[in-house]
């Protein structure tokens, strides 16, 4: 399983100490949670807090921006370090043209469903796409509890690329834990987002790790 833990739910006055807890764990990606107070009903931080993640460390950035026409900072979130470029569907008028300029920018492109969209409207744009993110909960703020429907989703996202022939992974973000995580494994997910169920564990590495084995 890749594991992303989010970062939203590190101790910002320490990032550097728990940046360096991420590179020392069996996280493969670090998930950066870029929120304007528009898209959704909270503001987290940009590019020159991204920026400087990216030089404490080597593993890439998957950088889910829940911003309104996010196609408007392609080169910025690349400039930033970014390795994958997630935008919602929900806030992309032109997704295809916000896809194309992200591959053109030489990042990975994702696109990401909020809970109430569904599936079927990537059908025409699933073969372009790295990585498809499904919301587990709604977006804007980390610890909130996993949206049980989100496993039929999955599945359903599963058959989705299977039958298409894509090659895009599906990532889920919200309520994971040991609990959910093991379930979104069985119903086809590649990737897992973690704020809450890494950074408020004792020992956050063993969480990573756990994960990272399913
Ligand atoms: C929510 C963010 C998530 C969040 C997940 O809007 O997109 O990445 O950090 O947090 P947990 O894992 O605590 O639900
Ligand atoms: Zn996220």
């Amino acid at each position: 399983m890749i594991v992303s833990p989010s970062i939203l739910s590190a101790d910002f006055a320490n990032l550097g100490r728990d940046i360096r807890m991420l590179q020392e764990s069996e996280a493969a990606w670090i998930h950066c949670d870029v929120m304007d107070g528009v898209f959704v009903p909270n503001i987290s931080f940009g590019f020159p807090v991204i920026k400087a993640v990216s030089a404490y460390t080597d593993k890439p950035l998957d950088v889910h921006l829940m911003i309104v026409d996010p196609g408007r900072y392609v080169s910025a979130v690349r400039d930033a370090g970014a390795a994958i470029m997630n935008v919602h569907q929900e806030a992309c008028t032109h997704l295809h043209r916000t896809v194309q300029a992200i591959k053109d920018a030489g990042m990975k492109a994702a696109v990401t469903l909020n809970p109430a969209t569904p599936v079927s409207t990537l059908e025409d744009i699933i073969g372009e796409l790295d990585m498809v993110l499904l919301m587990s909960v709604n977006p804007g703020f980390g610890g909130q509890k996993f949206i049980e429907h989100t496993l039929e989703k999955t599945r359903r996202l599963r058959r989705l690329i299977d039958d298409s022939g894509s090659k895009a992974l599906i990532q889920v973000d919200g309520g994971v834990n040991l609990t959910t995580g093991p379930l979104l494994a069985q119903a086809g997910a590649d990737s897992l987002v973690a704020g809450n169920a890494v950074f408020a564990a004792p020992g956050p590495k063993a969480v990573i790790a756990a994960l990272a084995a399913l």
